[in-house]
């Protein structure tokens, strides 16, 4: 299994080519199986968890290419790829490949959608929680589907199809907003689904659904109302860039000092991590082609953060924070409020001498703890990167295992930060 070696004391300084979201490609690829028509989506990142949903959407009967080289900045820049699922020849999403990612249990909606039935295998637990399914199988429920949950699967029927219903979200998700917005787009009469989550990410794939024929108003706000049209068509659509990629090497700058330039970047899909940022102490600067991140010379400031739904401080960068918070001069308190068990990264932060005190969601960082490399080990995909972070600043290597975590979300994460002046390699096994 690969590592990665990070030799801590380098700043950074350079240029860092944001990628198009994971989170944003995720959904969107998934949406290619409400038309039997091309949808070709720009910018997809190189990730592991793109390749996953690969595999499940040709196990269904997608088919994809890739578009040719293009001349890419810095030599990195996702894929164009076109998908086309002419006829869906399995409605089942098996186990094995189900069980690898959770948000493979999101063809759920379209399939359901335009087969009328669906068999998808329940993900499962996670690292970060137990992440049940339940607010998709209700809100797929008032849209008349029929779910039972028989042998670890969800098997899901709408015989003459799914029906407009007016649903409330009993708790705010990304996923089932997602799924149960990509359910309406094809059932008979309006939808109107309220408490929806109003990540960019939602509205990134509303506005693809709209490209493809979709009729939705309300993106970006809590209700979303959606008129079901007979069929949906092919559509070209780019992924919009990756703001916790953004916000992870904004922090990687702050924790390591310099000055980075995150090409691509757009501030407005993070402002509230941004303003943290700035209370933090650290410079930004918002530009026509991205934004500028520095801190030279002075300390960094502990600032408390509680995560939220969009447009709050995103769970997804609450690690990557608390590596940075290690370094702040006095203490700040973190409050995980959207996942139960997302402080797996606390007793590896620690291996490096962060001082942590934990008491149920909430952390306390008593900075600034002068870190040691070590081996640690990457838990899940944003706990990984903080400790990469947090080797930025530690005295000599830390070297984290397990890194197909990072993989999972991060693009050429060795190559951009290198690119900056950071000494950060790949050892493979
Ligand atoms: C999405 O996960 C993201 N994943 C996560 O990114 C992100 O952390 C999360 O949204 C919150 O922003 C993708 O977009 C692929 P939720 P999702 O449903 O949709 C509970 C990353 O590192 N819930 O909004 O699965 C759930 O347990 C990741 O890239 C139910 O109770 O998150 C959690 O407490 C990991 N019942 C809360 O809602 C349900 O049926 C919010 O989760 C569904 C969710």
């Amino acid at each position: 299994m690969d590592s990665i070696k990070v030799t801590g004391g380098h700043r950074l300084n350079g240029v860092i080519p944001i990628s198009g979201a994971k989170n944003a490609a995720l959904p969107l690829m998934i949406a290619s199986l409400l038309t039997a028509d091309e949808l070709i989506l720009e910018n997809v990142p190189h990730l592991a968890d793109v390749e996953s949903l690969i595999r499940i959407l040709t196990n269904h009967g997608v088919d994809y290419h890739v578009e040719g080289k293009r001349r890419a900045h810095n030599g990195q820049q996702g894929r164009n790829i076109a998908f086309t699922a002419g006829e869906i020849v399995d409605t089942t999403a098996p186990y094995d490949l189900v069980s690898k990612m959770r948000a493979s249990f999101w063809v759920i909606g379209p399939l359901l959608a335009r087969m009328h039935k669906a068999k998808v295998s329940l993900p499962g637990g996670c690292a970060i929680g137990t992440r049940p399914v339940d607010l998709f199988i209700d809100s797929l429920q008032a849209l008349g589907a029929k779910i039972t949950i028989d042998g670890g699967y969800a098997v899901a029927e709408a015989t003459g199809g799914l029906t407009g219903a007016d649903y409330t979200f009993s708790k705010v998700s990304v996923g089932a907003t997602h799924v149960a917005m990509m359910a309406a787009t094809l059932a008979k009469g309006k939808t109107v689904l309220r408490n929806c989550a109003r990540e960019p990410e939602v509205t990134d794939l509303a506005n693809c659904l709209i490209a493809m024929g979709a009729q939705i108003s309300g993106a970006g706000t809590s209700t979303l109302t959606i008129e079901g049209v007979e069929a949906l068509h092919g559509a070209r659509h780019r992924v919009l860039p990756d703001r916790i990629e953004t916000g992870t090497y904004a922090m990687a700058a702050a924790i390591a000092g310099g000055e980075v330039l995150l090409k691509g970047a757009q501030a407005s899909l993070l402002q509230n991590a941004l303003d943290v940022l700035v209370r933090a102490g650290v410079e930004i600067e918002e530009k026509n082609d991205g934004i500028r991140v520095m801190r030279n010379g002075h300390g960094i400031k502990p600032v408390d953060v509680t995560t939220e739904p969009f447009p709050g401080f995103p769970t997804d960068l609450q690690a990557q924070f608390m590596a940075l918070m290690t370094q702040a001069e006095g203490t700040s308190t973190i409050r995980e409020t959207i996942f139960e068990n997302r402080f797996m990264h606390v007793q590896e932060l620690a291996r490096l001498g962060a001082q942590i005190t934990l008491d149920g969601q909430e952390a306390t960082v008593h900075g600034p703890s002068a870190l040691k490399g070590a081996q640690v080990m990457a838990t899940d995909l944003r706990a990984s990167v903080s400790l990469v972070m947090a080797g930025l600043v530690a005295e000599g290597d830390t070297t984290i295992t397990r890194v197909y975590h990072l993989d999972r979300g991060f693009e050429h994460l060795e190559q951009k930060l290198s690119a900056c002046g950071a000494a950060v390699e790949r050892i493979s096994a």
